[in-house]
C-alpha cells in the first residue's frame, strides 16, 4: 500500500501570452511565454494521490465530485509519469500496476476562471512524480495536461520555451527569478465575471492558428523581442518597462482573438472599463504604476508595486462601488476583488 501524497501548486498569470500550438497532441506552443506565479497561500490547487493493489480502477475526484479518468490529457500525464518511473527504476513493477486515486480541489473560486487548469495539472503531475519517486524535471509532463501548467511547476517568474524539437523535449519551463527576487511586486485579481468562457482556449487557439494573419506577425516579429525585454525588466526590477510590455502583450493577444475568424471575444465591457481606468490612472500619476493583463476571460490581473496597492484598491472601489470587499484575498502576493459596476 502506498502512502497518501498531498501537494499544493499555485496559479500563474502570463505577461507574455501563449496562444497557438505547433503540435496539438503534445501541446507544443508556437511561441515562448512568460508568467508570474502567484502566492500559494491564497490561490492554489491541492491534490492528494495514492496507489493501492485493492483499487479496481483509476479514479479522480475534483472539488468533491467524481469525474472521468479517461480524459486523454489525464491519461497522458499518468502514462508519462509511469514511463519515467520505469526508466528511472524508482518503484517496483508491482507498484506500477496498481491503480491510482486522485483527489483535487482549488482554494479559490473556480467560477472565476483563474488559470485553474494550470494549477490543477501542475499539482497533479507533481503529486504523481512524488508518488512514483520520479526525480527528473516534470514541467514537460505538466504541459501535456494544460500547456500553461508547465509554468506553475516553478515559483517566481517563469519562461516556457516553445522549443523546436518535434518530440517536445526542449519545450520546458525554466525559472527566470525566484519568489524572493521582487518582493514589492503584487498581483490584484479583479473578478469581472464568472460565466464559463464561450470558446475554450484549445478551440480559440486552433481558430487563431488557422485564420489569423496577426498571429503570424505576432509570433515572428513581436514575441521574441518582447520576451527578451521583459526578462531584462524582471531581472532589473524595472516596473514601468515590465508593465508596458505586459499591457501591450495582453492587448495584442486579444487583438489576435478578434482577428480570428469567427472572432473569439473574451473581454467584456467591464474588462474594457478596467483597462481604460488603468491607463487614465497611469496618465494622471505621470508614470506607469499599474499593468493589467487579461487571459481567455473577462477577469483582470493587475500587477503593481506594494506601495501603490491601497490607492489602487480605493480607485477600484470608487469605480465599482458595489464590489464586495469580502471577496478580497491577499496573496506573488495576490488580492482578489469581485467587480460589479
Ligand atoms: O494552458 P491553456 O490551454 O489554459 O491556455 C492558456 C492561455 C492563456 O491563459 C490565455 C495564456 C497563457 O499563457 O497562460
Amino acid at each position: 500500500m502506498s502512502e497518501i501524497i498531498t501537494v499544493i501548486a499555485p496559479v500563474n498569470i502570463a505577461v507574455i501570452k501563449y496562444w497557438g500550438k505547433r503540435d496539438e497532441d503534445l501541446i507544443l506552443p508556437l511561441n515562448d511565454s512568460v508568467s508570474a506565479t502567484l502566492d500559494t497561500n491564497i490561490m492554489c490547487a491541492k491534490t492528494s494521490v495514492c496507489a493501492r493493489p485493492e483499487f479496481k480502477e483509476d479514479g479522480i475526484w475534483l472539488n468533491g465530485k467524481k469525474e472521468s479518468f479517461y480524459s486523454p490529457r489525464l491519461q497522458n500525464c499518468l502514462r508519462e509519469i509511469k514511463a519515467r518511473a520505469a526508466a528511472e527504476k524508482s518503484v517496483t513493477e508491482d507498484f506500477l500496476q496498481w491503480k491510482v486515486h486522485v483527489c483535487s480541489e482549488n482554494n479559490f473560486p473556480t467560477a472565476a476562471g483563474l488559470a485553474s487548469s494550470a494549477a490543477g495539472y501542475a499539482c497533479l503531475v507533481t503529486a504523481l512524480a512524488k508518488l512514483y519517486k520520479v526525480k527528473s524535471d516534470v514541467s514537460s509532463i505538466a504541459r501535456l495536461g494544460s500547456g500553461s501548467a508547465c509554468r506553475s511547476v516553478y515559483g517566481g517568474f517563469v519562461r516556457w520555451h516553445a522549443g523546436t524539437n518535434t518530440d517536445g523535449s526542449d519545450s520546458v519551463a525554466t525559472q527566470i527569478a525566484d519568489q524572493t527576487h521582487w518582493p514589492e511586486m503584487q498581483a490584484l485579481i479583479l473578478v469581472a465575471g464568472d460565466t464559463k468562457k464561450k470558446t475554450s482556449s484549445t478551440v480559440g487557439m486552433r481558430i487563431a492558428v488557422e485564420t489569423s494573419e496577426l498571429l503570424k506577425h505576432r509570433i515572428k516579429y513581436c514575441v521574441p523581442q518582447r520576451t527578451e525585454e521583459i526578462i531584462q525588466a524582471i531581472k532589473e526590477r524595472d516596473f514601468s518597462k515590465f508593465a508596458e510590455i505586459t499591457m501591450k502583450d495582453s492587448n495584442q493577444f486579444h487583438a489576435v482573438c478578434l482577428d480570428s475568424y469567427p472572432p473569439c471575444v473574451y473581454m467584456t465591457d467591464v474588462s474594457h472599463l478596467v483597462s481604460y481606468v488603468i491607463h487614465k490612472y497611469n496618465e494622471i500619476s505621470g508614470s506607469i504604476k499599474v499593468a493589467y493583463t487579461f487571459d481567455a476571460g473577462p477577469n483582470a490581473c493587475l500587477y503593481l508595486l506594494e506601495k501603490d496597492v491601497p490607492q489602487v484598491i480605493s480607485l477600484i472601489r470608487h469605480i465599482f462601488p458595489s464590489s464586495n470587499p469580502d471577496k478580497f484575498v491577499t496573496g506573488l502576493q495576490s488580492k482578489e476583488e469581485a467587480l460589479s459596476p
